[in-house]
């Protein structure tokens, strides 16, 4: 689950007890689904929960969407039971929520053993002060902001503009980004009907460098969709930059000019990149 390897523009909760909405993913464009045990689901409908989950796991048809279990946190009383019945259901990772310290992965990561990938919930202040060491833990590939957990332990307000969390927010990207290969995953938009908010977030997440957004309704995906998708303006610079940067280097010129910008090495990776991801988007699209 590399970074730029696959598409996590959309990344979808489903409650783990709603067998309706789980079949519903099956035909969702979503790039990714978190199977959550935590907190869309009530405490009496833990164990029923883990159930229905394994067995929709188990039936499958989630095509190549990615399909990420979230436990409850391994100090509660239904966290282990979560590991034991879905450690093996066919997940390509487990979410670990209310982690702290690396050694939180560690203890997941003991009980699942080194082939499952650890994806983590940045929701904590602490754990934001850790996100370097948590991000570079050999087992963990994603890293997910809790923006509505971080908004209440920190005791900030709720602002269209997110300035209470932009420390966390640009840390946990950060931290994906210095760990190499980590996705980093944006947190979700509460009012889930309010489509030019949505937007707006969407591309704000997006120019911080997010990989994509978690999302509560299938209504989100669209707008979500094309706000993480590299559009055809930027896939046409990326492949003009390209260009011109092999033809300067033809000629024993190591920079190029396009539309009035240098071109560099380090624009062509980024152009690579931009060129990849719309690939993979492609590739995500085919069945
Ligand atoms: N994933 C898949 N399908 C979903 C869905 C989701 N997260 N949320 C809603 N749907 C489905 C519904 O099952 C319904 O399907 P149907 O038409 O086949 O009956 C359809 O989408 C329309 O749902 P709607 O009536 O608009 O929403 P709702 O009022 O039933 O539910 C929420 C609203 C917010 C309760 C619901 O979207 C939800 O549970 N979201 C996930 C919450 C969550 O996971 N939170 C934890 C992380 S923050
Ligand atoms: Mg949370």
């Amino acid at each position: 689950m590399d970074h730029g390897a696959r598409p996590y523009r959309s990344v979808l909760y489903i409650p783990g007890s709603n067998a309706r909405a789980l079949d519903k993913a099956r035909s969702l464009p979503t790039d990714a689904i978190i199977f959550d045990l935590e907190d869309a689901v009530a405490p009496d409908a833990k164990a029923q929960a883990r159930q229905t989950l394994a067995q929709a796991l188990g039936e499958g048809g989630y095509g190549k969407r990615a399909k990420i279990v979230r436990i409850n946190a391994l100090t509660t009383e239904w966290g282990v039971d979560d590991v034991r019945a879905l450690a093996d259901a066919g997940a390509d990772a487990i979410l670990l929520p209310k982690v702290n310290t690396a050694a939180d992965v560690d203890h997941l990561a003991d009980m699942v053993g080194p082939d499952l990938p650890v994806w983590v919930m940045m929701e904590t202040p602490f754990c934001v002060f850790n996100a370097r060491e948590i991000a570079a833990h050999r087992q963990v590939t994603g890293l997910v902001a809790g923006t509505n957990d971080l908004t209440k332990d920190l005791g900030c307000r709720t602002r269209p503009d997110r300035l209470p969390l932009m420390t966390a927010l640009q840390m946990i990207v950060m931290a994906a980004r210095a760990a190499r290969g980590v996705v980093a995953i944006d947190g979700v938009y509460n009012r889930f009907r309010d489509g030019d908010g949505l937007k707006a977030e969407c591309e704000q997440g997006r120019d911080l460098g997010f990989d994509g957004k978690t999302l509560i309704h299938p209504a989100q995906i669209e707008v979500t969709n094309t706000a993480f998708a590299p559009t055809q303006s930027e896939i046409d610079l990326a492949e003009r930059q390209i260009a011109a940067y092999d033809e300067a280097q033809a000629s024993g010129q190591g920079v190029a000019v396009v539309d009035g910008q240098i071109v560099e090495n380090l624009h062509v990776v980024a152009a690579r990149r931009t060129l990849a991801k719309a690939e993979a988007i492609a590739d995500m699209a085919a069945e």
